[in-house]
């Protein structure tokens, strides 16, 4: 299949240093987009630029660093954003992972929520008129990695914290659930405005997630290494749903999707669940947009 050109495409992706969000770093450099890698530890990211500068010949890389731990870090992120780009043609929330045990961020919360929700939600807020003035001139973006394991649990809004009861499965599968119900009600908010807004679940893919996890991570890592897929399969719809031209990645409509197909999501993945999770979302964040 022929691949667009991107030339003169913004695309923001979180998550960049690896697996997935590296993948599709790669090809949107390689199709000449303009495109800003984030990810958190500087090492690791410099390593990861120079790779894709080296292997797409891309001098439009640009190297952003963020720990979404850290809500403070990533209000900095959206400010430099902010202030370096009038437009955003896409914008993709990619980074995220599992913890083993119940962990605290600085700023007072669960980890797995901050990280795979939260922090993503704030910068997605702060980049919105960036988004909204590409969408006036076509269309701009927003790409939400979700995961099947969103099925794993439903959001109990009194325990957000999950001081209550935590499981490794619970947590992550819940942060997944957050981010499928936030691609949501991106489009009941501002699909009119022409932002096409999806999620995704890339598959059961052989990157460096399963390590981090804990235990219990490694060793499903470990069973299922055989049967997972490539880095470059997991990221195909990711790639997809954030840079093609086909219609139905154009006509996503806030839709789940795995394997370029819409699929079945968590009977309680529900309108009134995306709608109170933005309310209360919003709540958490409003602090940092001041
Ligand atoms: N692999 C799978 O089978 C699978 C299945 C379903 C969904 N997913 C989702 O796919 C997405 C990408 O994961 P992956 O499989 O490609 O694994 P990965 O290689 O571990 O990539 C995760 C990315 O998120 C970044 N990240 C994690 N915590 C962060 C933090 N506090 N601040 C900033 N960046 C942070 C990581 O940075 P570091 O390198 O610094 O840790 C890394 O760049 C995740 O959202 C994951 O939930 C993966």
């Amino acid at each position: 299949m022929i691949e667009q050109d991107l030339v003169g495409k913004v695309i923001v992706v979180t998550g960049a240093n690896s697996g997935i969000g590296f993948e599709a770093s790669k090809n949107f450099a390689r199709r000449g987009a303009e495109v800003v890698m984030v990810g958190r530890d500087e090492t690791r990211m410099l390593a990861a630029v120079k790779q894709i500068e080296a292997g797409t010949g891309s001098n439009k890389i640009v190297m952003e660093l963020a720990d979404f731990s850290s809500l403070a870090s990533v209000r900095e992120l959206g400010e430099r954003l902010q202030t370096n780009y009038a437009s955003i043609d896409v914008l993709c929330n990619n980074a995220g992972g599992a913890n083993a045990g119940r962990q605290l961020t600085d700023e007072g919360f669960e980890l797995t929520f901050f990280t795979n929700h939260l922090s993503g939600f704030l910068l997605s807020r702060m980049l919105l008129p960036q988004l909204l003035n590409q969408a006036k001139h076509g269309e701009a973006r927003i790409v939400f990695t979700s995961s099947l394991g969103h099925k794993n649990s439903p959001i109990d809004f009194d325990n957000l914290n999950l001081d209550k009861s935590y499981s490794t499965l619970k947590a992550y599968g819940r942060s997944k659930l957050m981010n499928l119900l936030t691609a949501r009600e991106y489009h009941r908010r501002y699909g009119q405005q022409n932002l096409i807004s999806s999620s995704f679940h890339p598959g059961a893919v052989r990157t460096a997630i399963w390590g981090k996890g804990g235990l219990i991570a490694r060793l499903i890592g470990i069973i299922m290494y055989p049967f997972m897929w490539s880095v470059e399969k997991g990221a195909d719809t990711f790639i997809w749903l954030a840079a093609s031209g086909d219609e139905a990645a154009r006509n996503a409509q806030g839709d789940y999707f795995f394997d370029r197909r819409k699929v079945r999501i968590a009977e309680f993945a529900t309108d009134e669940a995306a709608e109170k999770l933005w309310q209360v979302s919003e709540e958490m964040i409003a602090p940092y947009l001041r």
